[in-house]
């Protein structure tokens, strides 16, 4: 991978981001694993993980720049270039490709004019895009889905997704079909992170939202109705952690 460093290090992460590291470090007995929330936090200040981002880690954590390189090149969460405004996650796997999710990633590919994680617009700024394929959103009963920075639009359409879009490219926030308002892809990251307004009446307004979907829910009944469980869990003791 080219290593390339642009502003150093101290000017992007500033004091009020070191001590959020430095809370995410406290959070575990081991502090490498704060690895993947400040991965997170890494992203919510510059939209992407950049070399600096891959440093600050691994010099908060104790860790060597091929460590933290390793994982955030593994998990698809973690961009390693700026990330739009927006992230728009089509999910085009089996079920939902059945069901339209290649015709609707198609719509919005030819609408925006980009590929695979390439963004529509200057990369972070009002109503720039990156668009993504997507693997299972886990919402299979609801497809085709796609996300807004990880908030879910059930039972989409091309014609649905192209106004979804439009409209975020004219500064709108549309609700998702449930979870939190929609915010932009820092916010989301920060809260990815685990940091969240203090007072609850502005944490409720972040993060409250419709939680279930009907076609959920029912399978849940029916299981209720027919006396189903799931089978019980053996109680496994967990190892012993060694303490900081
Ligand atoms: S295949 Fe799209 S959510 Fe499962």
């Amino acid at each position: 991978m080219t290593t390339q460093r642009t502003e150093p290090q101290a000017q992007i992460f500033d004091a009020e981001i070191v001590a959020k590291a430095q809370n995410l470090i406290n959070r575990y007995p081991q502090s490498r694993s704060a690895l993947l929330p400040m991965l997170h936090l890494v992203q919510s200040v510059q939209g992407h993980v950049s070399q600096e981002g891959i440093d600050f880690c691994a010099q908060q954590l104790g860790l060597s720049e091929a460590e933290v390189s390793a994982v955030v090149t593994f998990y698809t969460m973690y961009k390693r270039r700026p990330c739009g405004e927006h992230l728009v996650s089509v999910c085009t796997n089996t079920l939902c490709a059945a069901l339209g999710g290649d015709a609707i990633y198609k719509q919005l590919g030819e609408h925006l004019g980009v590929g695979h994680e390439e963004v529509a617009g200057e990369p972070g700024a009002p109503g720039s895009i990156m668009l993504e394929h997507a693997e299972c959103l886990a919402a299979c009963d609801l497809g085709p889905v796609l996300q807004v920075n990880y908030e879910y639009y059930d039972n989409q359409t091309p014609e649905s997704a192209l106004e979804l879009v439009q409209a975020l490219q004219r500064g709108e926030k549309p609700a998702p079909s449930r979870g939190a308002p929609l915010t932009d892809f820092k916010g989301a990251e920060l809260q990815l992170a685990g940091f969240f307004p203090e007072d609850e009446e502005t944490y409720r307004s972040h993060v409250d939202g419709p939680s279930q979907a009907v076609e959920t829910l029912r399978g849940a009944r029916m299981a209720a109705d027919r006396g189903w469980t799931a089978p019980v869990m053996e109680d496994v003791p967990l190892p012993e952690v060694e303490k900081k």
